[in-house]
């Protein structure tokens, strides 16, 4: 009897799914978010959630390849730099939200810079994460600054990610670019690059290895380090005294995905303050793009961080992000 019951209950299911049918999302924030939004939405709509995880550079790469036959119908998250170029390389559609009204000017402005291909659905400002032991093992300070990451105690000790694959990583190069100028922030990258250990796929997996007690410092958004704080890892975070850079997480619609008014419909969702709430539930801490998503102080108030006026039009365009790309990995990867 009680199999039956499940049996017509998971039948039943199956068909819900089925006469909803389903949506394909590469989704670049990490996976308990995306989960997590996969599993409510699929409940509340019968819509089934095909989710793919990827890192910005990566999930850009992947949109790209499919251009001339796409399978994905929305990209979710992921540093805007990549965001901007999809928009710009005409991978993804132009679709104006009803909801642009509710949301911070910031994730506006993306959505204008891409002509509306793209939108803002988080900021998350770059800083540091550091493990609290290692560093009192060591009689070390934690980093304040950028140019505390070079100091002599910090050899073989800091990760970044690399930026092909990583926004993260990408969002550190063109940060310091504007801040330091283009040259002189190739020559700190280069002489930064006697400190790190290793360049990561992921952009997360510096601050998990310092969470872990493998690395003293990463740099990191600063949201992801909360993230492994409140699991009880020993790791706070600090924000560079000369100023930093903040990403503006996108959502994307792609163009001729399989499953465009679905797509539309999990966009919409994604921008309301019901939506937006699952970045939380799931323990992730950046700042919502709706204004009406409820406040929690474990999020990173921008205002309280010395932010630089960051030119997303400019370090998202194609060439300038391939360019800084290329030149870092010829300049400072392949000179490792
Ligand atoms: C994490 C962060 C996101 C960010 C993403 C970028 O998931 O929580 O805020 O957008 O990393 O990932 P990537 O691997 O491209 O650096």
């Amino acid at each position: 009897m009680q199999r039956w019951v499940i049996g017509a209950a998971l039948a039943g299911a199956a068909f819900t799914a089925q006469a909803q049918g389903q949506v394909n999302v590469i989704c670049s924030v990490q996976a308990e978010w995306c989960n997590t939004m996969a599993t409510v939405y699929s409940k509340t709509t019968g819509v089934k959630v095909n989710i793919t995880q990827k890192g910005s550079g990566e999930a850009l790469a992947q949109l790209n390849a499919e251009k001339a036959n796409p399978k994905t119908d929305l990209w979710f998250g992921g540093t805007g730099d990549t965001h901007l170029q999809a928009a710009e390389m005409g991978l993804t559609q132009e679709y104006k939200s009803p909801q642009l009204k509710d949301l911070h000017p910031w994730a506006v402005r993306q959505a204008e810079d891409a002509k509306y291909r793209t939108v803002g659905v988080y900021l998350g400002p770059l800083g540091f994460g550091f493990n609290k032991e290692l560093l009192a093992k060591k009689k070390a300070a934690a980093p304040m600054s950028w140019a505390d990451l070079l100091k002599p105690e910090f050899k073989g000790e800091i990760q970044m990610a690399n930026p092909a694959s990583s926004g993260t990583a990408y969002t550190v190069i063109a940060t310091l670019v504007q801040i330091m100028g283009e040259d002189k922030a190739f020559d700190y990258l280069r002489a930064m690059n006697k400190n790190v250990s290793t360049y990561t796929r992921s952009g997360t997996a510096p601050v998990k290895a310092v969470a872990r007690g493998e690395t003293m410092v990463s740099i990191s958004f600063v949201h992801d380090v909360t993230t492994e704080a409140v699991q009880g890892f020993p790791v706070d975070s600090s924000t560079p005294s000369e100023g930093t850079g903040a990403e503006i997480g996108s959502m994307s619609i792609v163009k001729f995905g399989p499953n465009g008014d679905n797509a539309k419909k999990f966009y919409e969702w994604a921008l309301t303050p019901g939506g937006q709430q699952f970045g939380l539930a799931a323990k992730q801490f950046q700042l919502p793009s709706n204004k009406n998503v409820a406040k929690d102080p474990r999020v990173v108030d921008p205002a309280r961080i010395k932010l630089i006026n960051y030119d997303y039009a400019k370090y998202g365009a194609s060439a300038e992000r391939r360019r800084l790309i290329s030149k870092w990995e010829k300049e400072v990867q392949d000179a490792r």
